[in-house]
């Protein structure tokens, strides 16, 4: 039976796209609830890539037989799925990157080395993974740029009094999280963007946590870069996206060099290939464009806002049951929030509730989620995190609920 015919969603129907979700852990069913690390791969994604490898791999942009045309298509082709979702303005604003991490890399060394000199100031807020902290505190070392942070309350809800505070003219970057991935905050990123563009700043959203679970529109946040990594929203590990304004992306210097960014070499100089191949230097990760691209035609079939809609209500559900178990702590609360659920137990170890949870066919992640400084201002060191997806059913959460129970009275 399907038990979310409340929400008119048939998860069971895309459940089954996921052949991994079919198998049993410890002799029970398993229960996937580590979306937010990676998310599992539907078929569609995995038979892109397989016909890829079977009918028409080869190397892209250098062959002038058609096996490699045929390839190269299919890779560029790719740019404009992303940009029709994301709604950006040109295919060529699309580069492919490793995943978020690099993606946020390739700014503060492409932008910033470029734009950012001393004193200038960069404000990311205190809830970022760290890919959105170390790159910038590289930045600031190198420029003698100075980096802010938005403090959030114990909600895990930004200060924005705060925030509007700290802008001024030297504000030149302002980096935000559109989903917090360890407290599932749904930030106010087009406010807080907005208030950036008052005092100049350019505007950089990391949608790794909203990519896959809302509608991501980089022309209404008003963003300037926006970055998210492939295996987060149902695709292949090691493909990314960053998008840019074409007119800031012109102003940017090279990410690496060699091979496919170039338009001409000799010993003496080297003259750069126009965006986006001037940051997309060597052979790419082809067959992960191609499912990444397999990946965005998939959510597209079931249709952003639907998923959204049956996660909220996977997430209401969640809430409700979680609270009925006293000892259980949610760290994050804030009013709007996506898709997962961050705790702690009273006097249990994450990773003691995560290794009895396992062993109940229950997949969650614990540990500070690369998010050390958002750990720091509840006082812990790690959380239990249960994040969801739209494979996910009701059953899987009332799993959930009942091996945490057990969890407990294992402890007592
Ligand atoms: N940063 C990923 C997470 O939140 C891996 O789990």
């Amino acid at each position: 039976m399907n038990s979310d015919s409340n929400c008119q969603f048939d998860a069971l129907k895309y459940r089954a796209d996921f052949p991994i979700l079919s198998q049993e852990m410890s002799g029970k069913k398993l229960v996937y609830l580590d979306s937010a690390a990676s998310t599992q791969k539907p078929r569609q994604v995995v038979e892109a890539m397989m016909d890829l490898y079977y009918k028409y791999y080869a190397n892209i942009h250098r062959g002038v037989y058609q096996l490699s045309q045929k390839t190269t298509d299919a890779y560029e082709g790719v740019r404009t799925i992303v940009k029709e979702y994301i709604n950006a303005n040109l295919d060529e604003e699309i580069i492919f990157t490793r995943g978020a991490t690099e993606s946020l890399n390739l700014i503060a060394h492409s932008y910033g080395k470029v734009h950012i000199k001393e004193d200038d100031e960069i404000i990311v807020s205190e809830m970022e993974h760290h890919a959105n902290i170390v790159p910038w505190q590289q930045l600031c070392k190198e420029t003698g740029a100075i980096l802010r942070y938005i403090p959030f309350d114990d909600n895990g809800e930004l200060i924005l009094e705060e925030y509007e505070k700290m802008l001024s003219n030297k504000t030149k970057i302002v980096s935000v999280v559109h989903i917090s991935n360890s407290l599932g905050t749904i930030n106010p990123i087009k406010y807080i963007f907005a208030k950036a563009k008052e005092v100049g700043a350019v505007t950089i959203m990391d949608a790794s946590q909203s990519i896959q679970h809302v509608k991501v529109d980089v022309q209404d946040v008003g963003a300037d870069f926006m970055v998210f990594s492939g295996h987060k929203i149902y695709g292949p590990t090691g493909i990314g996206v960053l998008w840019g304004r074409m007119p800031l992306l012109k102003t940017m210097q090279p990410y690496q060099t060699g091979g496919d960014m170039i338009k001409a070499v000799s010993f003496e100089r080297t003259l750069f290939a126009d965006v986006p191949a001037i940051f997309e230097a060597g052979t790419q990760n082809i067959e992960g464009a191609i499912g990444l691209g397999a990946a965005i035609n998939y959510v597209n079939s079931i249709g952003i806002e639907n998923i959204a809609k049956y996660e909220h209500y996977l997430l209401e559900y969640a809430n409700a049951k979680v609270a009925e178990i006293p000892q259980v702590k949610i760290v994050g609360t804030a009013k709007e929030k996506a898709s997962l659920i961050s705790f702690i137990l009273e006097d249990i170890h994450p990773h003691d509730v995560g290794t009895i949870l396992d062993k109940c066919g229950v997949a969650v992640r614990t540990g500070q989620h690369c998010t050390e400084p958002t750990m720091k201002h509840f006082g812990i060191t790690a959380t239990t995190r249960a994040s969801f997806a739209f494979y996910n059913t009701i059953d899987d959460i009332n799993v959930f609920i009942e091996s945490l129970k057990q969890v407990i009275e294992t402890f007592e």
